[in-house]
């Protein structure tokens, strides 16, 4: 089946919705890129044919190369054009509810071996696969961000994905030259699991004034060998994001060492998102350049 993918759907046109859709079309792949907002697909097409540029004047894509790229990408809010495709992976916003509708909606459009992905952080693949009449071709493909750039996907198989799936989930990740790693569904799967609760831990670290924000970025940079410190990070993902998947794995997992620090949870009801706000645990109002679009 891997091989038998040639047609992808891509849905949300966010920061990971379009980074998953410039992969799909740099690795050959024939890509509908849908959102409901024409302005998000505007947005989406001006970041993935930026990004391709920069891979040609890098040396690494021809112009010949990028135009193919670009050709091979077609915008679209109409859930019906996506009927032609092998693979729709969906990245649209973290609500169980409306991915349910989403993937509901899908199964009725999608011819039968179509596989549906999740990019979902934290939600159930399980509970998402239930919505539909394919559970066994339902799967979780988790991108980091920046999709293009971060090596790694992470898979989740759901209660009922079958090997086949998987195995073909596997594949399309591998043309995109990506590492694998296999998760079961558990909340926050491998890497939020994880990551989530050291971002948690750096928040409580500042709240109970152990130390400046800059000292606990600067130990976990320079004396673990991180690329960003965790509240750097977390302003990058967006505080929203990180307080919504510290819900989940307190839910999901019962334990009281998953509680939000009130810090995160105070920054996120004062609107202190992150970068794509222009503020959060640092203040990016004076550097437009890293303010996300
Ligand atoms: N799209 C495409 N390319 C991008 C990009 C984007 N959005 N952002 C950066 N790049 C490219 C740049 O073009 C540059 O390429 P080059 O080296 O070939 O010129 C390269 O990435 C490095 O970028 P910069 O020089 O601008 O900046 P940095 O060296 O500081 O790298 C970073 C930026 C890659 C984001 C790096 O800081 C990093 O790895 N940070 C950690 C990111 C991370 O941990 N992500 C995972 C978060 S967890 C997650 O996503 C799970 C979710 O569920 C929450």
């Amino acid at each position: 089946m891997g091989e038998m993918i040639k047609v992808i759907g891509v849905i949300g046109g966010g920061q990971m919705g379009s980074g998953i859709a410039q992969l799909g079309i740099v690795h050959g792949f024939h890509v509908y890129l849908l959102d409901n907002d024409p302005a998000a697909l505007g947005k989406a097409l001006h970041l993935i044919s930026s990004s391709i540029q920069r891979l040609v004047s890098k040396g690494n894509l021809s112009q010949a190369e990028r135009d193919e790229a670009m050709r091979r990408l077609r915008c679209t809010s109409s859930l019906d054009e996506l009927r032609s495709c092998d693979f729709v992976v969906e990245a649209i916003v973290e609500s169980e509810d409306v991915k349910k509708k989403l993937f509901s909606d899908l199964d009725g459009i999608l011819k039968a071996p179509a596989i549906l992905a999740s990019n979902t952080s934290s939600i159930s693949i399980t509970r998402l696969a239930s919505a539909t009449r394919r559970p066994g071709q339902v799967v979780g493909m988790h991108f980091m961000n920046p999709p293009p750039v971060m090596k790694l996907v992470e898979i989740i198989r759901g209660a009922d994905t079958s090997d086949e799936t998987f195995s073909a989930t596997k594949a399309l990740a591998e043309r995109f030259r990506k590492t694998v790693i296999c998760s079961n569904d558990y909340s926050g799967f491998i890497v939020n699991r994880i990551l989530m609760p050291m971002i948690n831990e750096a928040f409580y670290t500042l709240y109970t004034g152990v130390a400046t924000k800059e000292d606990i970025d600067t130990g976990m940079k320079l004396g673990t060998n991180h690329p960003m410190g965790p509240l750097e990070l977390a302003d990058f993902i967006g505080l929203d994001v990180c307080l919504s998947i510290m819900r989940v794995l307190q839910d999901g997992l019962g334990d009281a060492k998953y509680a939000p620090c009130p810090l995160l949870v105070q920054y996120v009801d004062a609107g202190r998102l992150g970068r794509k706000r222009g503020i959060g645990v640092y203040d990016y109002r004076k550097t437009p350049e890293l303010v996300k679009p």
